[in-house]
């Protein structure tokens, strides 16, 4: 049963992943909703949930960036993909939106693309979170901003389907993990979510390696 929650949070799929997509949605909607508004997106602009889930994150996107904007949406899960046509399907046809099945390893977008970026709840199932910040940092145009929200690491080891194939890093091992991707700190929010520390990371690129300094 824990197994098959945790395989279920990693790649939703059937009957059963829209559940589960249906109630990441309600549960992690106030916190997005926080690092929406802190991408500070002007109407027009260009936007990306990674790891999109129930999709709450691309409806809260578009509706940032306006009906002169585009928002993608990427996710490995083709229930997900599914799950989100349906539910934006006018943003779709009027090209407002895009949806991928892809990897956050492999993202199929051109570089310096994106104003801002949120990935959610995505950094557990990442073995190779270090390519996926590169990656991030490639479609990030030099001014853009991307999120990765995350519940707290010993919260989420106290729970029971964590067990089961859950990469829980500690915040600072993921910070650590910014600079040689080109990203930096630029702060670090920690909200109270339903009495659970949530945290917000945001990064912006940075061109100068040497100079990079993580922010606590
Ligand atoms: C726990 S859910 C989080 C969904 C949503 N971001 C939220 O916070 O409510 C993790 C999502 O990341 C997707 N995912 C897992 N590994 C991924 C990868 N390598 N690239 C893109 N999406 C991935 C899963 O399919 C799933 O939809």
């Amino acid at each position: 049963m824990r197994k098959a929650l945790a395989r279920q949070l990693a790649e939703p799929h059937g009957l059963g992943g829209r559940l589960v997509g249906a109630v990441l949605n309600r549960y992690n909607h106030p916190s997005m909703a926080t690092a929406a508004a802190e991408l500070a997106l002007s109407p027009g602009a260009t936007a990306a949930d990674l790891g999109f889930g129930g999709g709450t994150g691309l409806g809260l996107l578009l509706k940032h960036v306006g009906p002169t904007g585009r928002v993608h949406g990427v996710d490995v899960s083709t229930t997900m993909l599914d799950r989100a046509a349906r539910r934006y399907r006018n943003q779709l046809d009027n090209g407002q939106l895009q949806l991928h099945t892809a990897s956050m390893t492999q993202l199929p977008l051109p570089d310096d693309v994106l104003d801002g970026a949120l990935t959610f709840n995505t950094v557990y199932y990442l073995a190779d979170l270090d390519h996926a910040l590169s990656e991030l940092r490639r479609v990030l145009s030099s001014t853009g901003r991307a999120i990765l929200g995350l519940a707290d690491p010993d919260a989420m080891a106290a729970r029971s389907f964590a067990q089961h194939g859950l990469r829980l890093r500690a915040i600072s091992d993921i910070t650590d993990m910014l600079a040689p991707a080109g990203l930096r700190l630029t702060d670090h929010q920690q909200l109270n979510h339903r009495s659970e520390t949530f945290h917000l990371l945001v990064t912006e690129p940075h061109t100068d390696l040497a100079g990079a300094k993580p922010v606590e």
